[in-house]
């Protein structure tokens, strides 16, 4: 099974190529983090967690995930991918879990709020790099290679993470910064995707209910309108992986 966390697609692009080297059946982690189902993994089973880097650390509902995770299989292996470094993520999934091997993958930054989407042409540049980057991934987690595969750490990783993701722990994604234009035309994508079911949909717009969410960006970048921003999106774009199919 690979299990997988994402607000614009590249977790899923990771987890859909590694699986098709494996032959592993993937599936999107709020299956078990916001929809109530029960994570049951079979004996022996070999269990893949892809993950975005937040803050140098992991999304709540990653996080959430790992706390009850009971590792029965042969082989778990942690996928962590971002948009330029993993800081010490792997440490905080370490604080929870004891994987097998981690590996961690610079795919393409969706991080909007701070830095400019790159053009098009660059993207796919990018996503043909992070297709080689995880075949030899796919290869070593189909052999269930164990260890520290994570070249992608960066520099000072640990003090960057001790500094930056106890603030997304706290603060993560404040509903305040969200607001829909005009242009949204009450489709409900937004509503139905938030991975923490933050947004409610209420006389035809979408209104954020939570103080908290996990900063996903899938409402803001997904919105088929464009009609979600927060403070300075607009000038930088959006970003959604375009090879992967919702
Ligand atoms: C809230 C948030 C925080 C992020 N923090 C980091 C970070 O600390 N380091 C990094 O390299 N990328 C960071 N990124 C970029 C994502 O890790 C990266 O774009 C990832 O590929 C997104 O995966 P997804 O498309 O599956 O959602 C951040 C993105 C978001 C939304
Ligand atoms: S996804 Fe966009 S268009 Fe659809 S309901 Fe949400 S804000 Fe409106
Ligand atoms: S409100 Fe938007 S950014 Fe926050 S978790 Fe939900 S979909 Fe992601």
């Amino acid at each position: 099974m690979i299990l997988y966390f994402t607000g614009t697609g590249n977790a899923k692009y990771i987890a859909e190529k590694i699986a098709n080297v494996t032959g592993d059946e993937t599936k999107n982690i709020v299956a078990y983090t916001r929809d109530n189902e029960k994570f049951l993994q079979g004996d022996g089973e070999r269990l893949i967690l892809v993950s975005p880097v937040y803050y140098w650390g992991i999304p709540e509902s990653v996080k959430g995930f790992l706390k009850t995770l009971k590792t029965a299989g042969r082989y778990f292996a942690i996928v962590l991918e971002c948009g330029g470094s993993t800081g010490n993520a792997q440490g905080v999934c370490e604080r929870y879990v004891r994987p097998d091997a981690v590996f961690g993958v610079v795919a393409v930054d969706n991080f909007c709020p701070m830095f400019k989407i790159e053009s098009a042409e660059e993207t796919e540049k990018r996503l043909d790099a992070l297709d080689e980057k995880i075949a030899v991934i796919a290869d070593k987690i189909r052999n269930e290679e164990k260890g520290d595969f994570n070249a992608a750490k960066g520099s000072f990783y640990k003090l960057n993470t001790a500094l930056l993701y106890p603030i997304y722990e706290k603060f993560g994604g404040r509903k305040t910064k969200f607001s829909a234009s005009d242009d949204c035309v009450n489709c409900g994508l937004c509503e139905s995707i938030c991975p923490v079911s933050a947004i409610k949909i209420e006389n035809g717009k979408p209104v954020w209910t939570k103080e908290k969410c996990d900063m996903c960006l899938g409402c803001l970048s997904r919105c088929p309108k464009n009609a979600i921003s927060i403070k300075k999106s607009l000038k930088n774009g959006r970003y959604v992986n375009p090879r992967v199919k919702f």
